[in-house]
């Protein structure tokens, strides 16, 4: 995998793995890596305008939460720089579920809208499935309808996979990280990360043909399956829960966590941790994601190449 790391390994020192003598992992860059992504699509965008498709992604958010309405203005803005159509369908806390599905039904039908995106979670009198299936599988740019959860789970490339994991599995190819044989272990087993997560590192395409165990909250002994992977991937949404004495030396550690924790030390008065004890990780790890800025940035990126694919598939181009 990491082969400054694996001779550290070997001597017995990964505490003091790579060039830096009081830290072992190289860090995954999300920011640039995502950069990387959005060039691309910026680039497609250009190829679909010069055809007379300018990609459109629509975002429905329902309520005022204020998590979300932070995500949905970074979405809107992502769209604006990669040259899309980018709208937000701002609906109030009280819509009735039909009025949400009356809603999906014109965004389905609307031949200038190419993704659509129902930012989650939905107020409680909605049925988020109820939601997610109406959507026309081909818009689904999360990858949430069961059309495409089918697809991924037998192989098929032309459904949408969910932002997150894509945007993981992404991370893992563009750092060159071999995953063909190798011991991956899912901390979670969410719908959004952890199943599709596993999905995709163990299809035959390239960032999977792992052995992939799942754990979750029901795991028994849940230390011993993280130390014998080789990549370790964190979904639980429990701060700093996996520290370095769970992880095997050389491991690659994707931290898909973004937790806030209160830090009276800060001017914010909270910090935003990972799933992973980053510091006591870092030392152990080859390669490790940081949070902020490792699988974050990922997610918006994958979301703007999911909908510049789905522009381009349903023009046929
Ligand atoms: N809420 C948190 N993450 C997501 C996501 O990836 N998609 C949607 N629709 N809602 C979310």
């Amino acid at each position: 995998m990491h082969a400054e790391a694996q001779t550290q390994t070997a001597s017995g020192s990964a505490a003091s793995a790579g060039s830096d003598s009081t830290h072992g992992a190289q860090l995954i860059d999300g920011t640039a890596i995502g950069r990387l992504v959005r060039r691309d699509v910026a680039e497609e965008v250009e190829r679909l305008k010069a055809l007379g498709i300018t990609p459109g992604l629509s975002v429905v958010l329902v309520g005022d939460d204020p998590a979300s309405a932070v995500y949905v203005r970074s979405k809107g803005k992502a769209c604006e720089e990669a040259g899309m159509r980018g709208e937000t369908i701002r609906l109030p806390a009280d819509t009735s579920e039909d009025a949400l599905l009356a809603q999906v039904d014109r965004l389905n039908a609307d031949p200038n809208v190419h993704g659509i995106l129902v930012q989650m979670p939905l107020p409680r009198h909605m049925a988020a499935d109820k939601v997610i299936r109406r959507m026309r599988p081909e818009k689904d740019v999360d990858g949430f309808h069961p059309v495409n959860v089918g697809k991924l789970s037998i192989g098929e490339r032309d459904g949408f996979v969910p932002c997150t994991p894509a945007g993981a599995i992404e991370l893992l190819v563009r750092s060159g990280v071999d995953t063909r044989g190798k011991d991956a272990v899912i901390v979670g087993r969410s719908n959004i990360v952890g199943k599709p997560m596993a999905a995709l590192l163990m299809q035959d395409a390239p960032g999977g043909n792992a052995t992939v165990t799942v754990c979750h909250s029901r795991t028994a002994n849940l230390a011993g399956h993280i130390r014998r992977a080789d990549i370790v991937v964190a979904a639980i949404g429990r701060p700093e829960m996996i520290t370095g004495d769970m992880i095997k030396p050389g491991a690659v550690v994707i931290d898909v966590g973004i937790n806030r924790v209160n830090d009276a030390s800060v001017p914010k008065g909270y910090r935003i941790v990972g799933d992973v004890h980053f510091a006591s990780a870092r030392d152990v790890a080859s390669l490790i994601t940081p949070v902020p800025g490792g699988v974050g940035p990922m997610t918006i990126a994958m979301l703007m190449k999911n909908t510049v694919r789905a522009a381009a598939q349903i023009a046929g181009v």
